[in-house]
Parts: C-alpha cells; sequence; structure tokens
C-alpha cells in the first residue's frame, strides 16, 4: 500500500499484513490480518513516529522514500518497544544513522534489550516537548498500557493523537480511515483488541483516560499502530474504552463448555434455554472447537459466565482447563459465574471449575450442577431451571 497523507504534510507510512492469522506467538488469532502503522511527519525535523514489523522493512522504506529521502530523518519517536513497532529500526537507522530517538526510559532499556545498538536516544516523560519547525509533539507515558515503556504522542497543532497500540484493532484493509470501513467489523476487531489485550490493565486505562481528559486537549484524529485510523469522531472509541476499562456489563450469558460424549453439550443447551426464556441473551461455546480470541471478546460484556466440562481424571478437560487459566490472567471483574457438568462415577470437574472461576475473581452463584453419565428428562428439566434461575441473578 502506498503512504496517505492523513493530515497535511503527516503521511502513514505502514505496512498491511494481510497474511498474519495469529499474533503474540499464538495467543490472538487475527482472522482479519493486521497492519503496523508508522507515520512520517514532514516539517523542519523530518520525524518518524514507530515503525513496523522487521520483515516489512523494505516496504517501510519504501513508503517513506516516496515522500522523502530515508537518509533525511532526523528523529524518530518509539511510543513502544514491541517488535511489531521497533522491529525495523535497524534497517531504518543504517540508513540514516544519524537520526536521535525519542522514547521513555523503560523504552531506552527495553531497545537495547532487543537491539544491543548504540543509538543515539534521549529519554523523554509526560509533558516534554519536541520541536519540529511549524508543529511540535508532546509526550505521555502510559507505562502497563500495554508495556512498561509503553508511550503517547500527541501534536497539538494537528489535534492528532499518536497512541500506539491503544484504541487499536488487527484489521487488514486497503482503507486507512475509519468512515471508509464497516463499522461493525471495525468495532468488532475493536473489542476483540481490547478484550484479550488491554482488559487486565482496565484500571490503569480508565486512570490514564481521566488524565488525558483533565489535561483537556482537543482530539481531531486518533492515529493507532494497528488498523483503522479514527478521524469521524475519536470520542466515540475514548468512549467505548471507558465503558470497557469500566467493565460495564450486560445481562447476557456465556457459556463456554467441553465435552467428551455430548452429555454436557446435553445440559449446555437445556441451561441455554433456560436463560433466554429468562429473558436474558446467551452464547455458548464448545471451547475444544472454538476460536478462544473470539470466545474472549463475547464475555467482555456479559455479565453472567457459566464454565461446564466432563470429568476426566477427576477434574475438567484439558482445553476448558487452559482456557480458564487464560480468563484468570485477564482479570474480569464485576460478573458471577456457575460450573456444571457430566461425570461417570467419582466427578471432580465442577467443584475443580468452581475453584478455578473464584481465583479467577468470579463472584460464584450457587452450586453447580452435576449429572451421572447421560442426563434424563428430569435432569435436563433441572439444567433448564439452573439457567433460569441464573439468568435471574444476572438480571438483578
Ligand atoms: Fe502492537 Fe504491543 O505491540
Amino acid at each position: 500500500m502506498k503512504p496517505v497523507e492523513i493530515k497535511k504534510g503527516i503521511y502513514w507510512v505502514g505496512v498491511v499484513d494481510w497474511n498474519m492469522r495469529s499474533f503474540h506467538g499464538h495467543t490472538y488469532t487475527t482472522k482479519r490480518g493486521t497492519t503496523y502503522n508508522a507515520y512520517l511527519i514532514v516539517d523542519d525535523k523530518i520525524t518518524l513516529v514507530d515503525t513496523v514489523y522487521g520483515p516489512y522493512s523494505t516496504d517501510l522504506i519504501n513508503n517513506i522514500s516516496q515522500i522523502v529521502p530515508v537518509e533525511n530523518i532526523d528523529y524518530i519517536v518509539v511510543n513502544h518497544v514491541e517488535i511489531d513497532h521497533s522491529g525495523a529500526l535497524p534497517e531504518i537507522l543504517k540508513i540514516c544513522p544519524k537520526a536521535k530517538l525519542f522514547g521513555t526510559e523503560k523504552c531506552k532499556e527495553g531497545l537495547y534489550r532487543h537491539y544491543y545498538a548504540d543509538w543515539d536516544f534521549q529519554v523523554v516523560k509526560t509533558g516534554d516537548v519536541l520541536k519540529l519547525g511549524k508543529r511540535t509533539l508532546s509526550f505521555i507515558e502510559v507505562p502497563m498500557i500495554h508495556w512498561p515503556d509503553s508511550m503517547f504522542t500527541y501534536c497539538p497543532e494537528e489535534e492528532l493523537l499518536l497512541p500506539n497500540d491503544a484504541f487499536g484493532q488487527h484489521y487488514a484493509t486497503s482503507e486507512r480511515f475509519d468512515d471508509e470501513v464497516d463499522s461493525c467489523a471495525l468495532m468488532d476487531e475493536a473489542v476483540k483488541y481490547y478484550g484479550n489485550i488491554l482488559w487486565p490493565l482496565s484500571s490503569l486505562i480508565l486512570k490514564k483516560i481521566q488524565e488525558v481528559k483533565k489535561l483537556n486537549i482537543p482530539i481531531d484524529m486518533i492515529a493507532p499502530s494497528h488498523g483503522i485510523i479514527w478521524r469521524t469522531d475519536p470520542s466515540k472509541i475514548i468512549n467505548a474504552y471507558v465503558s470497557w476499562a469500566s467493565n460495564e456489563v450486560k445481562s447476557k450469558v456465556v457459556i463456554v463448555y467441553e465435552t467428551m460424549w455430548k452429555s454436557t453439550e446435553k445440559m449446555a443447551r437445556a441451561i441455554a434455554s433456560g436463560v433466554k426464556d429468562a429473558g436474558v441473551s446467551v452464547k455458548m461455546f464448545d471451547i475444544a472447537l472454538s476460536d478462544r480470541t473470539e470466545v474472549i471478546k463475547e464475555m467482555l460484556d456479559a455479565k453472567g459466565f457459566l464454565l461446564a466440562s466432563s470429568t476426566h481424571d477427576n477434574d475438567m478437560l484439558p482445553t476448558l482447563a487452559g482456557f480458564l487459566e487464560f480468563l484468570k490472567g485477564l482479570k474480569p471483574k464485576n460478573r458471577i459465574g456457575a460450573a456444571f457438568g457430566s461425570y461417570g462415577w467419582a466427578g471432580g470437574a465442577v467443584k475443580n471449575i468452581e475453584i478455578s472461576l473464584k481465583s479467577a475473581g468470579i463472584e460464584v452463584r450457587g452450586p453447580g450442577v452435576s449429572c451421572k453419565y447421560v442426563p434424563d428428562e428430569g435432569e435436563l428439566k433441572q439444567c433448564y431451571e439452573f439457567g433460569k434461575e441464573f439468568a435471574v441473578k444476572v438480571k438483578a
């Protein structure tokens, strides 16, 4: 993709990674691919804000070359060390070795631990201002949103916020702006991004958004480092972040189960029916067949979590066990949960799911329901009532 002028004299010079299907190792599925957004500011000082993932260094260099010779770059702002944004630095700095880098103290330390290079690096703090010519850049440290080194860059003359990972989405498109793409797909990817990457950092995010709001800086455009640029109404994504970071929830239940011979699935279907008949929206996923990233996305706004498994070796099945470990790391708040499942003789899955739910900070409401071998009509009716009762608690 060619460079795109996003503001007069400011260019998107990033790369679209159409075929990226898993991110952060394999913790995050990217069914719509992703982009690595870098921005070039043409002023008295030619400034590059962030780079791209290393294998795409040549594409970044080609894009910059269409606007200015790469050797003319004076400054490089490094908002974040992670290699999807800093990976092209070694190749860029071979061409402009005198370029000065700007980032946080943790960024300096992190870059060294990635590249072991002696680059000209100036540490900046919140409130520091860098003059480029007609424009200035000011910096806002945002530690742990989502790495210790993370930083936002703001250009007041353009009312442009460059927040790196924050407000991003893994969404590969030929278009660059929010008004050019399908808004449902865009929000779907933004929710998924928040739920799977930023959810555990919610209290920090909420605090930082309040801090930035207090600065009263006008924001006309938010240009993150992944996906689409928000130019139509940037407050839409800021307000969505406030809602997600506040752990605001809906009257909605997500059932996540793993089943050996479909008995637990029969129970799940009966329970889902009960939840629905009590007037609460429900979604259910066999976690062994589902994309975990998508399941987490559905849980981000759900009040109720129902987890279930057949018993195997006196415990839950292994895919559900792994899912519960992942969920614990996301630190959900303000949720209620319960467990259910089938067993053959000794049982154990329901008890251990309840323990896992509690350790994930989820309030377990009421005893779980278990069923020996295959549920009969009476037991399925019991499951249906269990779903109805849980839905009432979700609505309360
Ligand atoms: Fe997109 Fe934290 O890197």
